[in-house]
C-alpha cells in the first residue's frame, strides 16, 4: 500500500482530479468529509490530508510514501526528498507586492512573508538589506496595517492583492505543484510508486 499527503485546501480538488484522470477511483469521503486519513482498499492506497506547509515533512519523515506539495513549500522548507515530477496544476506565482505609490523605507525595509528563506535569498541575491517579518497568513494585511513596506506572497487570480488596493512590484518565480517521494520508498516501493508515476505522466 502506497500511504499519500495531500495537501488541504487550494491545491487538494486540482490534485484530486488529476489522480482521478490518472483513472484512480477515489470515494467522495475524500473530498467532503473531516477525517485525516482515508484508506482506499481497491486502489491500495491511503491518503493522509495535511496543511500544504507539512506535506514534504511527512515525505521526509517516511510516514508518507508520496506527496503533492507547491513548489512554494518546497524552495521554503528544502527537505530532503526527490522531486519525482511537475504536476502542472495549481499553477500561480510569488511575487512583491505592497501599497501603489510606495517607495521602501529606504534605511530599515520590512518585508512581511510566509516565505522568510525564499524572502532572504530574494533580496541577499539583490544585495539589498530587508528585515524579514513572518507571518503565517492574510499577509495581505501588513502594508494595510503598517506592519511591513513590502510583502512577498503568492499570486494566483490577484484578487487578494486588487481587493486590498496592493499591487505588485516585481514577480519572483512560478508555482506548481510536484509529487515529491520519501527516499527511501523511493527504492523499497520502486515497482508502485513508478506504475503511479506512469499513470499520472499519461495525463499531464
Ligand atoms: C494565498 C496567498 C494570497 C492569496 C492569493 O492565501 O497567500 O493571500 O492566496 O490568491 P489570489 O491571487 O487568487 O487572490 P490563502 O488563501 O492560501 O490563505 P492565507 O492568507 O491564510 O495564506
Amino acid at each position: 500500500m502506497l500511504t499519500i499527503a495531500m495537501p488541504k485546501g487550494r491545491i487538494f480538488e486540482e490534485a484530486a482530479e488529476l489522480l482521478r484522470k490518472a483513472d484512480y477511483q477515489l470515494p467522495d469521503e475524500l473530498d467532503n468529509s473531516r477525517k485525516l486519513i482515508v484508506e482506499v482498499a481497491h486502489e491500495d492506497l491511503r491518503f493522509i490530508l495535511a496543511k500544504p506547509m507539512d506535506v514534504a515533512t511527512y515525505v521526509e519523515h517516511g510516514v508518507a510514501d508520496l506527496g503533492i506539495a507547491g513548489k512554494d513549500v518546497m524552495l521554503e522548507e528544502e527537505r530532503d526528498v526527490y522531486e519525482l515530477l511537475d504536476l502542472g496544476i495549481s499553477e500561480c506565482y510569488l511575487a512583491v507586492a505592497g501599497l501603489p505609490n510606495t517607495p521602501m523605507n529606504e534605511v530599515a525595509p520590512r518585508i512581511a512573508t510566509k516565505y522568510p528563506s525564499v524572502t532572504s535569498s530574494f533580496y541577499r541575491e539583490k544585495g539589498e538589506q530587508v528585515e524579514i517579518i513572518k507571518l503565517n497568513g492574510s499577509i495581505e494585511l501588513a502594508p494595510l496595517i503598517g506592519l511591513a513596506d513590502r510583502i512577498v506572497d503568492i499570486v494566483s487570480t490577484g484578487n487578494t492583492l486588487k481587493e486590498n488596493g496592493l499591487v505588485e512590484y516585481e514577480k519572483i518565480k512560478t508555482v506548481t505543484s510536484r509529487l515529491i517521494v520519501n527516499r527511501v520508498s523511493y527504492r523499497t516501493k520502486a515497482k508502485e510508486i513508478s506504475s503511479m508515476v506512469e499513470r499520472i505522466r499519461a495525463i499531464i
